[in-house]
């Protein structure tokens, strides 16, 4: 229970849900810093609605609801993301891509889906890029000044109470009947480019109905979040996911790397997932050294 309430009390704080705020928190360091370390402002997914209504160019709005998505928990991680980060792992994916004549691309855990901008413009035109995420949707449901924030499973994150956001410890879920929902999807995404939706994919249970030949995987298996057979686990059932001979592209982004980002590619052979090419040593590349997957 302890644990529970010191994460509970990390995630609450003051909260105005302001796209002014994000503005102010892309424009100065210092502020960022007094904003989200020493006052411990936090955000909800209203703030995303919020941005896209905002009377601003469709770029100037891209980029604030990247900055409110990354602020965004969905209880154990953050959705933390940028334009243009995976530049190598988005390499190999286009690399991978030539291979076919529509290739088939899915990733997951795209959040706001705004890393993939560049692939998605640089990717043929017969390609098709699934963006999707464990957690495509936040559910909200008002009440007067108060209003409860759940994620898309239904379960409670939070309740903001004016302008304080208080991070729920219970484990609680409730019916998303009668809850708004807040798609992650950037507007960058919608309007420049057409997409629908970011799609509900779990990438330790799901599996796609047909299978893809590519799956671009960013920034999610972290070793500080998930065990190593957690990990393995989740490789293992996205491989079920790819055509024979399909491949997995694992890239992370972490200022120990050097130039930033360090990826790996997995080759699925039969039931097993084999490493076929690697770089800058990921965290995780140890876990798919031997063998197979
Ligand atoms: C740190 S963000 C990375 C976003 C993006 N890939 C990037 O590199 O900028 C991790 C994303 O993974 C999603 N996620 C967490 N658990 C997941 C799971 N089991 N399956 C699929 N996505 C998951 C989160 O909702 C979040 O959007």
């Amino acid at each position: 229970m302890f644990p529970r309430l010191m994460q509970a009390a990390r995630g609450s704080g003051p909260c105005v849900d302001s796209p002014a705020l994000l503005r102010l928190l892309a424009a100065s360091g210092w502020v960022r810093t007094l904003a989200l370390n020493v006052l411990r402002f936090k955000f909800t997914p209203e703030v995303l609605e919020r941005v896209r209504a905002l009377p601003a160019p469709l770029e100037e709005r891209a980029r604030l609801f990247t900055q409110g998505v990354s602020l965004l928990s969905t209880g154990g991680s953050f959705k933390t993301t940028g334009a243009d980060r995976t530049r190598l792992g988005d390499a190999v994916v286009l690399r991978l891509a030539a291979r076919y004549p529509s290739p088939q691309v899915m990733e997951v855990g795209a959040s706001d889906g705004s890393a993939s901008l560049r692939l998605l413009a640089a990717l043929p035109p017969q390609a098709r890029l699934i963006l999707t995420d464990r957690h495509p949707v936040f559910l909200r449901r008002g009440f007067g000044p108060a209003s409860l924030t759940l994620d898309s499973d239904g379960r409670l994150l939070g309740l903001k109470l004016f302008c304080l956001y208080l991070r729920l410890p219970f484990n609680l879920r409730r019916s998303a009947t009668g809850c708004q929902r807040i798609d992650t999807l950037n507007p960058l995404l919608s309007e420049g480019h057409g997409l629908r939706a970011i799609l509900p994919f779990d990438a330790f249970s799901d599996r796609l109905p047909e299978p893809v030949h590519i799956i671009k995987c960013a920034n999610l298996f972290n070793r500080a979040y998930f065990s190593d057979q957690a990990i393995r686990a989740a490789v293992a059932n996205l491989g079920r996911s790819l055509a024979e001979g399909g491949h997995l592209v694992i890239s992370q982004n972490n200022a120990c790397y050097a130039g930033g980002e360090a990826y790996f590619v997995l080759e699925r052979r039969g039931p097993e997932m084999l490493l076929v090419e690697e770089q800058g040593g990921h965290r995780a590349l140890g876990l798919f050294q031997e063998a197979g997957a």
